[in-house]
């Protein structure tokens, strides 16, 4: 069983009713967040796809709160810890073994800086392929639509696929229906919509051009959960 709940933006919390994890918990300052950094009793490895704010969120102060470790891209694994959160190092085409799930670093077309009054680099951006309760799922990151989306959906047959579809910084709902389709997942999960105007507001369009495929849209409502 794995229970997932989208926090808002690109946060979300996975568990498998004993082990919890948490991707890209961006929290304060998110418009669309549902919950805070530390409304949970246990948090034990949190997952960070790139270095840019609405990524990265709180992810540092939840780490020291829960003692749980970071995995990141190396270079954003290494400025997490130098303010002060544990970290699993590993890099692209790494997979982490945990107790309770596997994690295997996968390629992302992004950009990735912690962006200040300059710009830290923060390593490549990446996505994740997870394992844990007994699910496997896709977790793409920020992202365009690029080919190799197909050979990860052929190596690694995941359920469970969770990509931007908003537009302008990330694929929209064509390229996403694109994506789903060359890694033809049994559910999918949009994300990166609605939290700013600039981006696309609702799942409608990415839910329809997905009618008729061999995938089901997943759309959840910040604060909703599924489980699988
Ligand atoms: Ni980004
Ligand atoms: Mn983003």
């Amino acid at each position: 069983m794995l229970k997932i709940t989208f926090n808002g933006h690109a946060n979300f919390h996975f568990t498998d009713g004993r082990s919890h994890l948490l991707i890209d918990p961006w929290f304060t300052g998110n418009p669309s967040a549902k919950g805070r950094p530390f409304d949970y009793d246990q948090i034990d490895l949190i997952l960070l796809t790139h270095g840019h704010r609405d990524h990265l969120g709180d992810a540092i102060d939840i780490s020291k709160k829960y003692q749980a470790p970071i995995a990141a891209p190396f270079e954003l694994a290494m400025f997490c810890q130098r303010r002060g959160a544990s970290v699993a190092q590993m890099n692209h085409g790494g997979k982490l073994g945990f107790d309770f799930c596997t994690a295997k670093m996968v390629n992302a077309v992004h950009s990735s800086a912690f962006v200040d009054k300059g710009a830290e680099y923060t390593g490549n951006p990446c996505g994740y392929i997870i394992e844990m309760g007994g699910k496997k799922v896709y977790f793409t990151g920020d992202t365009a639509l690029f080919g190799d989306m197909k050979l990860y959906g052929e190596l690694e047959k995941p359920e469970i696929m969770i990509l931007p579809i908003g537009g302008v910084f990330t694929m929209g709902p064509e390229d996403a229906a694109l994506a789903v389709g060359m890694v033809a997942p049994k559910f999918a999960i949009p994300m990166h919509f609605g939290t700013f105007e600039i981006l696309e507001q609702s799942a409608d369009s990415f839910a329809k051009a997905l009618l008729g495929s061999k995938t089901e849209a997943v759309a959840l409502a910040p604060g909703q959960s599924a489980t699988f």
